[in-house]
């Protein structure tokens, strides 16, 4: 039987069914799929039973997996999970809830703010995979925010305003907005800032949007504190009420969302009580933003 493609809003969510993730897809359901999946952005499948190996098989229809070499440098942990998968849980190597003072713990809230996958690399990610094992009673629900839609609705002027624009995207600028500053000088060079362009064009689409994220600090050729307040207004715009959508997790259910277009963030839930174990694939874009936007790469200062 074909996939149903089950809209939950006309342009940014929907949710498909009639698929197994866990086997090879006849090549007109993937085909169907990537036409969904370009259309809204962010697609729901309930009810998979996926193995890691599964979850990185069924990303890797989508391109390469995005490299975690910031895992070694962000984090000590013994991995719980494969190489190419994000750990994106509350849990210790042990499998426990993690300290409430752990180092892990307040990396991860950073989780919380607006963002977009590995905007903080030179190249980002296309698209992320997350799937949820196990699920908090209430809250830590993940919120997405359709950055076309942001672009659509911004005054003329500010569209013309930001053709061109280059931020700063680094971990060191996210997490400062939490109040983390705690990096080695190895680590810092591990997270040093990458250029990447305001606006982008959707390659699939040919639809034009905003780009931004909490790991944008600067802009390109603006003083420090007038590129913060762009990169501020710009932000609490693309986070309005009509741009978002809310996922309520089941467990076992797989989310995938386009990062070249939209913006996500986890909701708090009790961390310290509840386990929240949720495993994430993330596939690699195929270039930097200014590339892909034929903008002249800018040089970039350390945070
Ligand atoms: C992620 C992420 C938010 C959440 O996995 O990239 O930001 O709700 N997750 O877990
Ligand atoms: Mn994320």
């Amino acid at each position: 039987m074909a996939l149903t493609v089950w809209p939950v809003t006309d342009e940014f969510v929907a949710e498909i069914y009639d698929v197994d993730l866990s086997r090879p897809l006849p090549e007109e359901d993937l085909a169907a799929l990537k036409a969904a999946f370009w259309k809204y952005a962010v697609l729901v499948f309930p009810d998979q039973n996926l193995t890691q190996e599964q979850h990185v098989a069924f990303a890797r229809n989508f391109g390469e997996m995005d490299k975690t070499v910031l895992k070694a440098a962000v984090s000590d942990k013994i991995l719980r999970v494969r190489e190419d998968i994000a750990d994106v849980s509350n849990l210790d190597d042990k499998n426990e809830l993690w300290d409430e003072n752990s180092r892990l713990r307040q990396l991860q809230l950073g989780n919380r703010l607006w963002h977009t996958d590995s905007s903080f690399k030179y190249v980002p990610a296309l698209c992320s995979m997350l799937y949820a094992l196990e699920i908090p009673p209430v809250g830590g629900q993940t919120e997405f925010a359709d950055q076309r839609a942001a672009y659509d609705a911004l005054a003329p002027e500010m569209q013309r305003r930001l053709e061109g624009l280059v931020a700063e995207h680094s971990l060191i600028h996210s997490r400062a907005r939490m109040g983390y500053a705690e990096w080695s000088e190895e680590e810092r060079k591990a997270v040093a800032p990458v250029p990447q362009a305001m606006l982008r064009t959707h390659p699939e689409t040919g639809r034009r949007n905003l780009y931004i994220a909490s790991h944008a600090g600067r802009v390109v050729g603006m003083d420090d504190a007038e590129g913060r307040a762009l990169i501020d207004e710009l932000l609490a715009h693309a986070s309005q009420r009509q741009f978002v959508q809310t996922h309520r997790w089941r467990q076992h259910d797989l989310v995938i969302w386009d990062n070249r277009c939209c913006l996500h963030r986890g909701l708090p839930f009790d961390d310290l009580r509840f386990r929240r174990d949720m495993q994430r694939a993330t596939v690699r874009d195929v270039a930097n933003t200014c590339e892909q936007e034929g903008l002249p790469v800018p040089q970039v200062r350390a945070a």
